[in-house]
């Protein structure tokens, strides 16, 4: 593998297709142990985490259920501040066992301001499973429950992330070249 570019930016390869589904095999397995006889439901934020979402969901051997929220709160490389839902949620979560499935966790704003909406409605339980956590960058508290893979402060693409609209259709991570 070597470098590409997305818009003005290079890449250089970061975390192969065959260790993200390795980690993902992992993290599935620690939640088909976990929420044996919970019926989950999963909530996976678009669009990032669409592939990671379905890549994980295919590993998962419980009984469970997955549905869709659009929310969004970047722009380019950088987060805009504000965090608009642009499909909301259709399903009912009182008293279910949620799982909020992300692509990556950046400032963590996003999902300290989604959160209280979930909590509002009273559900059984709530954990994150995030694909990637950049702990450098975290601007607001929050525990996440499922982590892939732990990176430093670096802007990454692929796999479901983007640069301004494009790079998710590529399998691996790639992170910019500074
Ligand atoms: P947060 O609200 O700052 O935690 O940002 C969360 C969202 O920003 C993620 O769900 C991603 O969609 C996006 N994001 C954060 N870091 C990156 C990155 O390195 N590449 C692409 N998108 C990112
Ligand atoms: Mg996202």
């Amino acid at each position: 593998m070597s470098r590409i570019s997305v818009h003005d930016k290079s890449f250089e390869p970061y975390i192969s297709a065959a260790a993200i589904s390795g980690k993902v095999a992992e993290m599935a397995g620690n939640i088909n142990r976990d929420y044996e006889g919970k019926k989950p439901l999963f909530i996976a934020i678009l669009n990032g985490s669409f592939m990671f979402a379905s890549d994980l969901f295919k590993v998962i051997r419980i009984d469970a259920e997955i549905c869709f929220i659009k929310l969004a709160s970047y722009k380019g490389t950088k987060s805009t501040g504000h965090v608009i839902t642009a499909i909301g949620l259709d399903t009912d979560l009182f008293n279910r066992h949620v799982i909020i499935v992300e692509d990556i966790v950046d400032t963590g704003k996003t999902m300290n301001e989604f959160l209280p909406q979930l909590r509002y409605q009273q559900p059984a339980s709530m954990k994150i499973a995030a694909l990637l956590h950049k702990p450098q960058a975290m601007m607001f508290p929050l525990t996440i429950d499922y982590v892939g893979f732990t990176i430093p402060n670096d802007f990454v693409v692929g796999y479901g992330l983007d640069y301004d609209g494009l790079g998710r259709n590529i399998p691996e991570i790639y992170k910019v070249v500074s």
